[in-house]
């Protein structure tokens, strides 16, 4: 299973890093490495004039007055000592530019701060940078303007992240033509548009986060064609339509956020047949019709959100005792019928709600009902016992 630990690695290791990190495997003495580093440095491509333009040109747009991490951007060789840049060893050519806002940022823990403040927009310049692999430019709070079209000709970028900032404007039309890319993150700005036809094309995508921001119209119908990817994280946002069918066809999905957004139509059959899917927030849309067995059932779901939509039927009576979960919250939809007796048999269910349903009947008696409180089961048409009072005969 992809886990955050399989997106998180690429984040956190310039090219840069990673060659050292291999230098050092491949000396077994520590000797040998003293004297050879020296030798390797001296021999290290300077970058070209063109990317130290290109790198100057980018921060001419871009104000950061509190951290001044922009006044080590200074000399002629911008693969070195240049606050965030990291360079191709062998080429010299500008592979990688990380810049965090957040307290994370060891530059920002020597300064005593949590956050930081940059501002101005990115600029068009960075698409000279034709080697660039990473652009992280995250949780700065006021970039402005949109993200420039030109991104999709860097034909080796692969992780895009912009989190936390106030860009607007649309996600680029054609950024399928970025088949390297494994991270696209966008989440919390101010993006507006529609999921672009072309992100289908993505066929490295790991990581998607477009949660957080303005952006309207349907799920792409072929959305199931990302197979490599982990994550889609589209929570509220104004999309629209139903959810794709194709979905339940992508092999390492594991979690699926569509929360608070305006999508409609029946849940998918098929969503229960994603094969390592461990987390589904669907609450706060217009889903209708009925919940199939075969999700509730399904292995490895641990937290499964449903909550305030118009999901009608019966609960399926399909729990197993591999059914495991941390939180199942059904409440806010029109929900008839019985609560169902096999949730007694689930090997655990932590956090339950089903209030504010049209439920009936008797509460089952075990766990998980001897844990659980009144709120749970509220607002229901007529259901009864622990923890509600007791059944009238
Ligand atoms: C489920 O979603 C609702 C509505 O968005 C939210 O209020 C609730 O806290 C969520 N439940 C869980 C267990 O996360």
């Amino acid at each position: 299973m992809l886990t955050d630990e399989a997106v998180a690695q690429p984040l956190l290791t310039s090219p840069r890093q990673s060659s050292m990190a291999a230098m050092w495997h491949s000396f077994s003495f520590i000797v040998v490495f003293i004297i050879v580093t020296p030798a390797l440095r001296a021999t290290a491509a300077r970058c070209p004039a063109s990317d130290r333009n290109a790198l100057l040109a980018f921060r001419s747009s871009l104000s950061e007055p509190y951290l001044g991490i922009f006044s080590s951007w200074t000399g002629d060789d911008c693969c070195s000592m240049w606050y965030g840049v990291s360079c191709d060893p062998t080429t010299g050519r500008v592979a990688d530019i990380t810049l965090r806002g957040e307290s994370e940022d060891p530059i920002l823990a020597r300064a005593g701060r949590t956050s930081g403040l940059m501002m101005g927009a990115i600029s068009p310049e960075i698409c000279r940078l034709e080697r660039l692999t990473t652009l992280i430019l995250a949780d700065w709070k006021q970039i402005t303007g949109s993200i420039p079209p030109c991104v999709t000709s860097l034909p080796f970028m692969r992780i895009l992240d912009l989190v936390g900032n106030h860009i607007s404007g649309p996600i680029p039309g054609d950024i399928g033509r970025l088949t390297r890319l494994t991270v696209l993150n966008v989440a919390d700005n101010r993006i507006s548009g529609s999921i672009p036809a072309s992100i289908t094309a993505l066929t490295s995508l790991m990581h998607l986060d477009l949660s957080n921001n303005l952006i309207s119209g349907p799920i792409p119908a072929d959305f199931g064609r990302l197979r490599m990817l982990s994550r889609a994280l589209l929570a509220r946002n104004r999309l629209s339509g139903g959810i794709p069918e194709s979905i339940g066809s992508m092999p390492r999905l594991a979690d699926l956020d569509l929360a608070s957004n305006h999508i409609s139509g029946e849940l998918p059959s098929n969503l229960g047949s994603i094969p390592v899917l461990s987390s589904l927030y669907l609450d706060s849309n217009q889903l209708t019709g009925p919940i199939p067995a075969t999700l509730l059932a399904s292995r490895g779901l641990g937290i499964l959100n449903l909550s305030r939509n118009a999901i009608d039927g019966e609960i399926p009576d399909a729990f197993t005792t591999r059914s495991y979960y941390t939180a199942m919250d059904l409440s806010h939809n029109r929900l008839r019928g019985k609560v169902p007796r096999t949730l007694v048999t689930a090997a655990y269910v932590g956090h339950l709600d089903l209030s504010h349903n049209h439920l009936c009947g008797p509460i089952p008696v075990g766990s998980p009902f001897d844990h659980l409180e009144a709120a749970s089961f509220v607002h229901n048409d007529c259901l009864c016992g622990w923890p509600l009072p007791v059944c009238k005969p």
